[in-house]
Formats: C-alpha cells, structure tokens, sequence
C-alpha cells in the first residue's frame, strides 16, 4: 500500500501546547496560577477592542468579510502601502505556513535559524520541503551564515526579529546587507511579531526597507501588544504578486469577524500600546538585572520575553516553578533554558521570588 502521508508528516509530532491555565491550576491546586508560557500581554486587549467585539457579536451568523477590506485599508494607511500589498492572515502562524505551502515545493529549499520560531521547521516539514537550519551565533541570527545557506533551489528564507525563543535581535546593517546580498529569487520573510516591543537604536523595521528588494514579505501580527492572540490576526506585507498568489491559496475567510472588528479598534488604542510597550521594556530590564543578579545568563531580549540559562537541566525548575504556581516555557532540544514571558510586575515578582525558591 503507498504511504498515507509524506515521510516528512510521519516525523510530525501535533504541536504541544500548554495546558489551559485553569486546568494547570486545577491540577496543581492552586487558585492562582500566573501564565509566563505563550508571550501574551499581561495588560490583556485593549478596552475598545473588546468593545468592537461585543459590537460584532450579534452578526455572528454571517460569514466574515473574506478580503477583509475595512482591516487592510486602514493597515494601508498605517504602513503607506497599497491595500493589494497586504494579506490577512488567521494569525501571523497561517501565513507562514501559507508561504511555505505556496511558494515552496518538496523539490525546493527553505532556511530558517535554529532555534528560530518553530512554525518555520513545521511548515516544511508539512509540506515535505527539504530546509537548512542554520545555528545562532552567540544567541543571534547568523545572517552571513544563512545567506552562504541559500542555494540554486531556495524559495524562501525566514528571519524572526526579534527572535523566539531567544528574544534578540539582528541590526539594521546586518538585515540590509542580506536583503541585497541574497540572490533576487529568493523570498526573504522578515517575521516582525515583537517589532513594537524593541527600543535598540540599530533595530531596523523591515517595512521600510521594501526598497532594497522585490521578494520581501514582512510579517505583523496582533497577538502581542495587541492583545488578541486568542482571536487570531496577523498580516503580511509585500509586493502585491506574491499577496496574490498568497490570495490564491488561503481559506476564503480565514480571519473572523470578531477579529476584524476587534483588530481595527486595537490599532486606534495608541494608549493601550504604548503603556503596554512601557511597561514591558521597564520590567524585561528589571527580569534581566535580577536574573543576573541571581548569577544566571539571559541573552539580550528585544521582545516581551526572555530567554535565561538556568545552568543546570531546567526541566525540574520548570516543575518547581509550576508546583508555585508559575507557568513558564521550556524547550526539549534546549535542556539548560527557560523563555519567561514578561508579565505585570506582580506576575514578574512572583516569578522571581518562586525562582530563587526553586534554584536553592
Ligand atoms: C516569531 C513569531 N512569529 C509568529 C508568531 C505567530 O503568532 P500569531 O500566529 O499569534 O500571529 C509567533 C508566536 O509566538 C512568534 O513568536
């Protein structure tokens, strides 16, 4: 019998997710557990995003719009692009899959850091596109590696700035040497999800750098200091060929009503964005003073998360945090290390104190 699936599929483990924090506290017995696992903000959505949403709720029964227009047209104006320069997208994670899916084949190439976003190797591993992960150098994205990486059959090459799950980022001469340097043909992917949470004099928005090169996609997301990972918004921007093969491929309507409605109120909330940047950067350097502090390693996070090296398998205080109440993220094929989100102050004092607890 031929195989059911590609071999590559076969490899596929289903994506863990956390536990929902009910569940966990459940578990643990705990009434109060705090999430520092999935880089959400702390501060929750914007006030009249929920408002927008509520709205929204009555007309539920109809399909959303599919070229969701009010959303684009107003992400147009933001950016000053043409609307046929942006594509929606169920979360930024869709249209990451969405490139792979349409742009490469088993018979072509892809790149991507390591580790790097883990959606990058998963796509290719759906769709059976063999890839090169490139290893960081000194926790960053080595970008002169990854642009020697690309060969006569790479379609696509993925950068996440900031990066996940280490938090730092690659400056300006590094990202505009790549974007003129990598052969024409080539789709670069700048993955921006945590752009609005950097304050690095040398970080460079990709979005202003659309002129050094045609294949560029940037990507954007309103999961994190929007405030509405659980709606599922993202979009990218590029030249308006590739938004339509892009087009050509995703679910006709892949982002909800509610979502739209709920993104388009997010993104007139400057307040709630900006203390949500405030608040962040004020507590990620507060989490790395303490964390070296207690003698610990944190790589430089531009993002609304960090990335300690507990120097000693993490995995049992990962399971001693959460004993405390306290969710953070661990990662198999990264056995000293822990990503911690940024949450409130409280939420980040808590942390501290059960990790001190914990490494005692
Ligand atoms: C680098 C990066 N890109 C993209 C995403 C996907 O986010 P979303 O699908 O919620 O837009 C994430 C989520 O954590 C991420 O870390």
């Amino acid at each position: 019998m031929s195989a059911l699936v590609l071999p590559t599929v076969e490899m596929l483990a289903p994506y863990e997710a956390g536990k929902p924090i009910e569940e966990l506290a459940r578990e643990l017995g705990v009434t109060d557990a705090v999430k520092l696992a999935s880089n959400e903000n702390p501060l929750g959505p914007s006030p009249r995003a929920l408002e927008a949403a509520r709205r929204e709720l009555a007309s539920m029964h109809f399909y959303p719009d599919a070229a969701a227009y009010r959303l684009r047209e107003r992400l147009a104006a933001v950016h000053g692009v043409a609307m046929e320069e942006i594509v929606q997208g169920n979360g930024s994670n869709e249209l990451l899959d969405l490139i792979v899916h349409t742009f490469a084949t088993p018979g072509s190439h892809i790149v991507f850091g390591e580790p790097a976003f883990v959606v990058y190797k998963l796509a290719a591993l759906a769709y059976g596109v063999p890839f090169t992960a490139v290893p960081l150098r000194d926790q960053r994205h080595d970008l002169e590696a990854m642009a020697a990486a690309v060969t006569p059959k790479t379609r696509v090459l993925f950068v996440a700035n900031p990066n996940n799950p280490t938090g730092t980022h690659v400056g300006r001469a590094a990202v505009e040497r790549l974007l003129r340097e990598v052969p024409p043909e080539v789709i670069i992917v700048m993955d921006e999800a945590y752009i609005e949470y950097t304050d690095a004099p040398d970080f460079p928005d990709s979005m202003r750098l659309r002129h050094l090169r045609e294949r560029l996609l940037v990507l954007r997301t309103f999961s994190k200091i929007y405030g509405l990972a659980g709606l599922r918004v993202g979009y990218a921007v590029g030249p308006a060929q590739l938004i339509d093969y892009m087009n050509r491929t995703r679910a006709p309507f892949n982002v909800g009503a509610i979502a739209q409605a709920a993104a388009l109120a997010a993104l007139d909330d400057t307040e709630h964005v900006e203390r949500s940047r405030s608040e962040n950067i004020r507590e990620r350097d507060r989490l790395t003073r303490e964390l070296t502090a207690l003698g610990l390693s944190v790589a430089p996070s531009q993002a609304n998360f960090v990335f300690v090296d507990v120097g000693r398998p993490a995995r049992p205080v990962y399971d001693a945090l959460l004993r405390k109440g306290v969710i953070v993220r661990p990662f198999g094929n990264l056995p000293t290390s822990l990503r911690v989100t940024v949450g409130t102050e409280r939420d980040n004092d808590r942390f501290l104190e059960s990790l001190a607890a914990a490494l005692r």
